[in-house]
């Protein structure tokens, strides 16, 4: 009988399953510790297949740590435009500006030098380790802790940091030093493949069926246990799509917050509706008269703007939930409003092109109409 504090032998069935099983994915094919350390990151909050396509791409063009410690945060944005969570991505051209400047340009060759670089936790640290140095070490994710869980059928909330640290310790006799970066991909795998947190399980055709408390009771999806969520807070925006025929008025998020340095369509706090737009502009500086008075009142002037009506989206980051409602307002001399507001951190995009402004995902549903 197995105590709490030790794990059944899982590795032989595990990597025998994943000999037949396992995903041919472009990160796979390499043991270079750079490329494998942006396929960690990019992994990290993204699904593989969305991640494939942008982790060629950013190979391509940025091939090694020197190309990523020198490229403008601009260009890294826009590389990154569409996976989201860009401090992470910040957080590696900081770090490749550490391994340039202070390490020859060598990565760091083990879990705890690379857990000391900006943006790499335990679990990314054990996953660069185990796959590009062959170190035994675990690689504990969300897939793994949920497959730890069923196994001991454990009661443990898997968002706790110490339940976390406990489950690396116990991982760790299990881990294999003969291919401890295949293991961990093994895990992940099954996570992804077998012992899935959306829908039911496939118990029956888990190699680790045999092992799993959950499993043989027929509980896998009971678990983990799922403490309660923290509702997201909910904040209303109207955006202004401020177009005229040929290009459209972008604005640069402020450094630091949520979205920093990236490209937003300028947005008035709320739900104002159509009715109250014209005045709500007009007050928000966005658009002067022609005589550059900015408060003007709607009295003063013959011209009233051309709105046409979007239709609402929604988008959820992690803490905050985004509701818009939005308008594309036709407006005359877009290209002086650009010039007035620039020290704002206004631009003007060209209708068609992209400018390389990077632009978040959250405006998705409203990046046809720029
Ligand atoms: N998720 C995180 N890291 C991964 C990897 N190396 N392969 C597949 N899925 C993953």
């Amino acid at each position: 009988m197995l105590s709490e504090h030790e794990l059944p032998p899982i590795a032989p069935p595990l990597l025998a399953w994943y000999g037949e099983h396992r995903r041919d994915l472009p990160w796979r094919k390499t043991k270079d510790p750079y490329r494998i350390w942006i396929s960690e990151i990019m992994l990290q909050q993204t699904l593989v297949q969305a991640v494939i396509p942008y982790y060629l791409r950013f190979t391509e063009i940025l091939p090694d740590v020197r190309a990523l410690s020198s490229c403008p945060e601009e260009k890294l944005l826009k590389l990154w435009e569409g996976l989201g969570y860009y401090s992470r991505v910040l957080n590696m051209k900081k770090a490749a500006g550490i391994i340039v400047n202070e390490m020859g340009a060598r990565m760091p060759g083990s879990f705890k030098e690379l857990l000391a670089l900006p943006g790499i936790g335990r679990y990314t640290a054990g996953a660069i380790a185990s796959i590009a140095y062959g170190e035994r070490v675990p690689a504990v994710d969300g897939n793994v802790l949920r497959i730890v869980s069923r196994l001991l059928k454990s009661p443990e909330d898997i968002s706790r940091q110490a339940v976390k640290k406990a489950w690396e310790e116990l991982l760790l006799p299990v881990v294999p030093g003969e291919s401890p970066g295949d293991f961990n991909q093994a895990l992940m795998d099954l996570g992804a493949m077998v012992c899935t947190g959306k829908g039911t399980p496939e118990c029956a055709s888990c190699p680790l069926h045999a092992f799993c408390r959950a499993g043989q009771a027929g509980e896998g999806v009971l678990f983990p246990k799922k403490a309660a969520k923290k509702e997201r807070r909910i904040e209303e925006r109207t955006l202004l799509l401020l177009v005229d025929e040929c290009a459209s008025l972008l604005h640069r998020r402020p450094e630091g917050g949520l979205l920093g340095g990236l490209y937003e369509i300028p947005s008035l706090p709320g739900l104002i509706p159509k009715e109250e737009l014209e005045k709500a502009v007009r007050q928000s500086g966005l658009y002067a008269l022609k005589d550059g008075q900015v408060h003007g009142s709607l009295e003063q002037t013959q011209s009233s703007m051309e709105i046409e009506e979007l239709p609402c989206a929604t988008h959820r980051f992690s803490h905050v939930e985004w509701r818009m409602i939005a308008y594309r307002i036709h407006m005359e001399g877009l290209a002086e409003q650009a010039k007035r507001l620039e020290k704002e951190g206004y631009v003007l995009k060209k209708r068609g092109e992209d400018g390389g402004y990077p632009i978040p995902s959250a405006f998705r549903s409203y990046a046809g109409y720029l």
